[in-house]
């Protein structure tokens, strides 16, 4: 079977809201309850069906993640590690994949976000279109923020704006064609020297290429202490519902992934 997908996982972000958790490890390694947080996406990337799959990180946690995954044979994936040497944003940590995919449709996910549930119809994994998944949010302002059409579809994404014109977060999963390695090339830093996937995006807007679904189920970004308390609690009620005598796993779940 050719399968013409594959995944990649982007662990290579300093983890500056996490220090000093981020002076000793990888942001992507530290417990979500009772694994290490990258289990998250492994499993997101596995529920879309990619089990071919690269993590890029950083030269400094690179034994850390082979420690911990392997050949991906404990967890019934490939994993392939790729290092991005400078800190240079989310689409130059994409970027140092790119032959590791060689025409194969990019299914990426950031090391940080967690899924109750990701669906995608199988043709978004074959065909020529960029996908991303959006959550309505009660602070929009931490992320990306899409703007919709009439009609429901992405007419623009702003990236962190201080006053977001809609609730719609861009989640950290993302569905690109093999172009988006010329695209990316292409690309001017930010004025915080980032290359952004933000704008990776919006070129797929401009285009007429890019197709946006909402995210069923909660979405966590595990990126600030306060989040990161909050996915633990979540994993560990899924795991014991009894955990925390007289709460409510459902009602406590649901107000714990407000984001
Ligand atoms: C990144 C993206 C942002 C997205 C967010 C999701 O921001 O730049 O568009 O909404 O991930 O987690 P970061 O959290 O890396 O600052």
């Amino acid at each position: 079977m050719i399968v013409k997908y594959k995944g990649v996982i982007l662990a290579a972000g300093k983890g500056t809201r996490l220090r000093p958790l981020t002076e000793v490890t990888n942001k992507i390694l530290l417990p979500v309850f009772d694994q290490p947080m990258i289990v998250g996406p492994i499993n997101t990337l596995k529920a879309l069906g990619v089990e071919d799959i690269c993590i890029v990180t950083s030269k400094e946690h690179l034994s850390s993640f082979m420690k911990f995954l392997g050949d991906g044979s404990t967890f019934n994936v490939k994993f392939t590690y790729i290092v991005q040497d400078k800190p240079l944003g989310i689409a130059h940590a994409l970027l140092q994949a790119e032959d590791f995919f060689k025409g194969s449709k990019v299914v990426a996910t950031l090391g940080d976000n967690i899924y109750e549930k990701v669906k995608v119809d199988r043709s978004a994994l074959e065909d020529e279109f960029a996908y991303i998944f959006l959550k309505d949010v009660a602070h929009p302002q931490r992320f990306g923020v899409a703007e919709l059409d009439n009609s429901g579809h992405v007419t623009r994404i702003e990236e962190k704006p201080k006053r977001p014109k809609t609730a719609h977060a861009v989640t950290g999963l993302y569905i690109y064609p093999d172009d988006v390695f010329e695209f990316i090339k292409s690309m001017k830093p930010s004025e915080r020297g980032e290359f952004e996937i933000t704008d990776v995006n919006n070129h797929y807007i401009n285009t007429g290429k890019l197709r946006a679904t909402k995210v069923d189920g909660y979405w966590l970004d595990t990126g600030t202490f306060e989040s990161l308390l909050k996915a633990s609690i979540i994993k560990a009620l899924e795991s014991d519902p009894d955990m925390f005598e007289g709460i409510d796993k459902n009602a406590m779940i649901a107000a714990l992934s407000r984001v």
